[in-house]
């Protein structure tokens, strides 16, 4: 397998990586292109990858193009390289936010095998969430797509209608999430610790709460059982978070997210 990495940013820099440290990936040639390639230039000298400013050569080249391009660029890339795609030779994986596999198609046409990817933020830790769906020549070569994001996370196919509501969970979810350890950070604060230690007692325990559910498959009131005693200070401190609308206000600030991203 080819592959190219059309936009090699801060996304593209990332999946490159995912890509390079994953011994089991077996891949013949990696293309990595941007207008000014300077600041990849650390990467010039591995074997198997090559540098290039020219979009079109490294297409030619590879079966897997992955496009990384911020979403106003996406036009001019697709116009650009739509001369020398093959629909029979190659796959394109969009990682463009927000830009419709349809809209993909209306430059590419229907007949090329389009996969649209949502990863987040912490694809540069290996740890993505990442969401794909396709059009039907794409949903054939999904499997590549799952192989690629798989070594940078995990990956889930669904259906392109729930991309945006994928796209608040998961994308912009590492800001809630974020926000959500912030606060448990101030609260340690608060109860004695000083701020570098809170964080850390922070961001372990909520590392650890989501390795409890991800490992055993369980649900979180099932954990949430095991360390709530009777009129014990967990089940005090829960119920009082609820009183004060926790899970109320995660959810309201999960449907504002998604009523605003159909708006842009
Ligand atoms: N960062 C994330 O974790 C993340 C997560 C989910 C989705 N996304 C999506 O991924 C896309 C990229 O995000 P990013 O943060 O990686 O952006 P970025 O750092 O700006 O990377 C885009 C790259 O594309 C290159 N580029 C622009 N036009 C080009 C062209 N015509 N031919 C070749 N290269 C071109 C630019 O380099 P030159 O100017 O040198 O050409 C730039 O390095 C966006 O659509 C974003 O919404 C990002």
């Amino acid at each position: 397998m080819k592959i190219a990495i059309i936009g090699v940013g801060n996304l593209g820099y990332s999946i490159a990586l995912g890509i390079l440290n994953q011994s089991q990936f077996n891949y013949e040639q990696l293309y990595l292109t941007k207008r000014n390639t300077s600041s990849l230039s650390a990467l010039q000298k591995l074997s198997k990858v090559a540098i290039l400013s020219d979009n079109k050569k490294a297409i030619t080249d590879s079966d897997i193009i992955l496009i990384t391009v911020q979403p106003n660029q996406l036009q001019n890339v697709l116009e650009e390289i739509k001369t020398v795609l093959d629909s029979e030779k190659h796959t394109v994986i969009s990682c463009v936010t927000g830009r419709k596999i349809a809209e993909i198609e209306q430059v590419l046409g229907n007949e090329i095998g389009i996969i649209r990817s949502m990863p987040n933020t912490a694809i540069a830790v290996g740890q993505s969430m990442t969401c794909l769906s396709a059009n039907k020549k794409g949903i054939k070569k999904i499997n590549i797509a799952k192989t690629i994001f798989g070594a940078l996370g995990t990956t889930m196919c669904i259906d392109e209608k729930l991309m945006q509501s994928a796209t608040v969970i998961c994308a912009s979810g590492i800001a809630f999430w974020m926000r959500l350890i912030r606060a448990t950070a101030q609260g340690a604060v608060q109860l004695g610790f000083e701020a570098k230690k809170a964080q850390e007692l922070a961001m372990y325990t909520c590392l650890g709460s989501a390795s409890l559910l991800v490992e055993s498959g369980n649900h979180p009131e099932q954990e949430i059982d095991k360390v709530t005693t009777p009129s014990g200070c967990t089940i005090s401190g829960l119920n009082e978070m609820e009183q004060q609308g926790l899970s109320a206000a995660l959810i309201k600030g999960l449907v504002t997210s998604f009523e605003k991203i159909n708006k842009i």
